[in-house]
């Protein structure tokens, strides 16, 4: 079992069995290649930003008791004679940056639908969210500063909250864990697990958050994916033609069955994988979407022959499945793709994080027809922002 340094030296499969939504995990030093990467200044340039999701919170009145929070956009004048407590909230700071998004990789143990985005939080001394508990489980790492963590009690939606503040917050925290976090370190706060981080100077924290999707989300998708279906909209098996008591009576027997209607459609179909496929490639933040012009495959080429790289769009999610013992069929953006059998192991490296490059490609060594296939897709994929297509600095 292969040891991983993010998580301090155990496997993936000690991980799983022994903290996974189940106990926090302290690693010093986890991720030290996050060292250097971002100072305050970069997040409050970034947060000002066209298509960016922030949140400037602020706590006000004599014992900083009563929090408060803008939503972006936000604008330089936010910024000006802020109450000495605040912290500033970034959304999808990986659609925003190749660097920061390579950092997914080291959590390459757990799958990439389960990715939310990288959340980065900038606080002055004293700054916090509050106490709090979070439905998701989430990867707290520091990135510059340095924040201190206390975790408490796990909550469940009884807890007591603070009443009238925009931010769910808990009055009180029945503290077992107090430690000080530095640049690399990180800390796994499992979901509903309550925690607390102030910052001990100018800090960023950088939140690696994982979710499911929402069961009623899923339902939602597939309503919406069967309507689109029109083989689907038969009427259900009619339950009149049988011998009744009252005319009013809705009987339990009739809503068993329409109930039953309802769950063959949803195991009977593959509409519902494909409806699940199409929600977790949407984008969450289709703004940070790039609008890229069109490329042509020689300019490609051109591209490759001077040491471009392609690799996933940060900012979508590209995802495969296999539908049977040869073929995968591939999603991003809500969509099936319409990828050629035989580009399908090249895609799949970029969905699997994998950059690639002239060399890795080996475009020299395939016939020249996969080769126009190929550069061909990667225009399409970028023209959709499914790829990006750089030279690195
Ligand atoms: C923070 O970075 O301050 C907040 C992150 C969290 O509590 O989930
Ligand atoms: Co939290």
């Amino acid at each position: 079992m292969q040891s991983l340094q993010v998580l301090g030296g155990i496997s993936a499969a000690e991980f799983f069995a022994e903290y996974w939504q189940k106990k926090p995990l302290l690693v010093k030093n986890a991720l030290p290649d996050v060292k250097g990467l971002l100072v305050p200044d970069d997040i409050l340039e970034l947060a000002q930003e066209d298509g960016i999701t922030a949140r400037l919170l602020t706590q006000q009145g004599a014992q900083n008791e009563q929090w408060r929070v803008k939503n972006s956009p936000l604008n330089t004048k936010d910024f000006k004679k802020l109450p000495p407590l605040w912290t500033l909230l970034v959304q999808a700071l990986d659609h925003f940056s190749p660097d920061i998004a390579a950092l997914w990789q080291h959590f390459d143990f757990i799958p990439q639908w389960r990715r939310d985005d990288i959340m980065v939080s900038y606080a002055p001394k004293g700054g916090s969210v509050g106490r709090h508990y979070d439905q998701y489980d989430v990867f707290l790492v520091q990135a510059y500063g340095k924040r201190r963590w206390q975790l408490g009690q796990y909550c469940t939606p009884d807890s007591e909250l603070i009443p009238n503040q925009p931010l769910r917050l808990l009055p009180d925290m029945d503290v077992h864990f107090d430690e000080i976090l530095e640049p690399g370190d990180l800390l796994y706060v499992p979901p509903t697990l309550s925690h607390y981080g102030v910052a001990e100077d100018n800090c960023l924290t950088l939140s690696f958050g994982f979710r499911m999707p929402d069961s009623t989300q899923l339902l939602d998708q597939f309503t919406d994916h069967l309507l689109s279906k029109p083989d689907t909209q038969i009427p259900v098996a009619d339950l009149a033609a049988r011998s009744i008591q009252s005319a009013g009576e809705v009987s339990p027997t009739d809503l068993a069955m329409l109930k039953q209607q309802v769950i063959q459609l949803l195991e009977n179909t593959s509409y519902f994988d494909e409806a699940a496929l199409s929600l977790l490639t949407e984008s969450k933040y289709p703004d940070s979407l790039p609008e890229n012009d069109a490329l042509t495959t020689a300019e490609l080429r051109e591209l490759l022959d001077e040491g471009a790289i392609i690799q996933r769009e940060p900012a979508t999610r590209l995802l495969y499945r296999p539908v049977d013992e040869t073929q995968l069929e591939f999603w991003a953006q809500g969509e099936k793709l319409d990828v050629p059998a035989k580009l399908a192991p090249v895609l799949k490296r970029l969905a699997d994080g994998e950059t690639l490059n002239l060399q890795s490609l080996d475009l020299q060594l395939t016939d020249a027809e996969i080769t126009d296939q190929l550069l061909t897709m990667f225009c399409d994929l970028y023209e959709d922002a499914i790829v990006m297509i750089h030279i690195p600095e």
